[in-house]
């Protein structure tokens, strides 16, 4: 008996390039500019831990957090297979506090933003961390800063493409260009990422539920009503929900798509706006999600229709099966 025939990363991009409404192959390229540094920053987040790539350096991002050696190896990757590819006209990383234009004889049409290193919290404890990205075709020909900054701030909407990539037990790259969400696995022994997870669909409904439950006390009254209803027993619906939270956006979302449920990071009174950033993390994961049937909000509207104003603007994410974020709404509306 065949086994399935073995699609590589590159040969799918290709096939699928006609479904492009701009089939010139430069979508293309990208992706594979993306892959390339995927395989890069994994041999190093496998090497981790060996060499002293681990640990703190003394920088801090704009965000004030600590920034540890794999999230600025990570940035770099990037940044250097994505100008080396000549698509991009600008770029915006979690890792750098304004965009990043690319010079006009290396430019091109698109806008990637992206998370280099996301979970950075658990890269010691090798727990699975994550890249993600999200990327845009330009509105306009200009090429000043303050045009390609307004290149950068497009609704979630107009994404041509996002993925996000997981450095876990095996390394996934799960990607969507607007016409389902397929996944790959990097088979380390040919360095390819092969299709192993086609048209991932997410279930209606899961069992599980994602977040970190250490802020309960400072979450609206809606959402502490919405835990106590999820944990009560009633087997007929399908109560208790499990709780499952790893703390790396990516192989939370993972889980979320693949087995089903909800993940959540809301505000709170001190921070109204959570803490994911809205165009590198919440966008690019409601574009994955909705492709694969499910639902994305802040906890009052599509994440994808935010009309963003600053680059790292955050957003309260509400995202996973369709039955299970209709039913926090439900909660959160009554609480309100
Ligand atoms: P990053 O490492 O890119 O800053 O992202 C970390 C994010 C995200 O991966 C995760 O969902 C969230 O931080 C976890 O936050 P808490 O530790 O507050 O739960
Ligand atoms: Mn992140
Ligand atoms: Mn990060």
């Amino acid at each position: 008996m065949l086994g399935r025939s073995i699609v590589t990363l590159d040969h799918f991009i290709l096939d699928r390039q006609i479904e492009f409404r701009y089939a010139s192959g430069e979508l293309s390229r990208i992706l594979y500019d993306i892959s390339l540094a995927a395989k890069v920053i994994n041999r190093e987040v496998n090497k981790a831990g060996l060499v002293d790539i681990m640990g703190i350096t003394n920088a801090t991002n704009v965000h004030g957090e600590e920034v540890k050696k794999l999230d600025v190896f990570a940035h770099r990757e990037i940044i250097k297979s994505l100008r080396l590819g000549g698509q991009c006209c600008v770029l915006g990383s979690e890792e750098e506090e304004d965009i990043i234009p690319i010079r006009a004889e290396d430019s091109g049409e698109y806008i990637v933003l992206f998370d280099p290193l996301d979970g950075s919290s658990n890269i010691d404890v090798n727990v699975s961390i994550g890249t993600i990205f999200s990327i845009y075709r330009r509105q306009t020909a200009v090429d000043s800063v303050e045009g390609l900054r307004k290149e950068a701030l497009q609704r979630g909407v107009n994404q041509v493409a996002a993925g996000y990539v997981l450095y876990g037990s095996s390394t996934m790259l799960v990607y969507t260009t607007g016409h389902g969400v397929n996944g790959f696995t990097l088979d380390p022994g040919i360095g390819e990422f092969l299709l192993s997870h086609p048209n991932i669909q997410i279930p209606a409904k899961g069992k599980y539920y994602s977040t970190n439950q250490g802020y309960y006390h400072l979450w609206e009254e809606g959402l502490k009503n919405y835990i106590r209803y999820l944990i009560e027993d009633d087997p007929a619906t399908g109560r208790p929900y499990s709780l499952r939270y790893i703390g790396t956006l990516v192989a939370d979302i993972h889980r979320t798509l693949l087995y089903g449920g909800v993940f959540f990071y809301p505000g709170t009174h001190s921070a109204p706006k959570g803490k994911l950033r809205l165009m590198y993390e919440c966008n690019p994961m409601a574009f994955i999600i909705e492709q694969a049937g499910g639902t994305a909000t802040d906890g009052f509207q599509r994440i994808l229709d935010i009309k963003p104003e600053r680059l790292h603007q955050r957003a309260p994410l509400f995202i996973g099966s369709k039955v299970d974020v209709e039913q926090v709404h439900h909660f959160l509306q009554k609480g309100r």
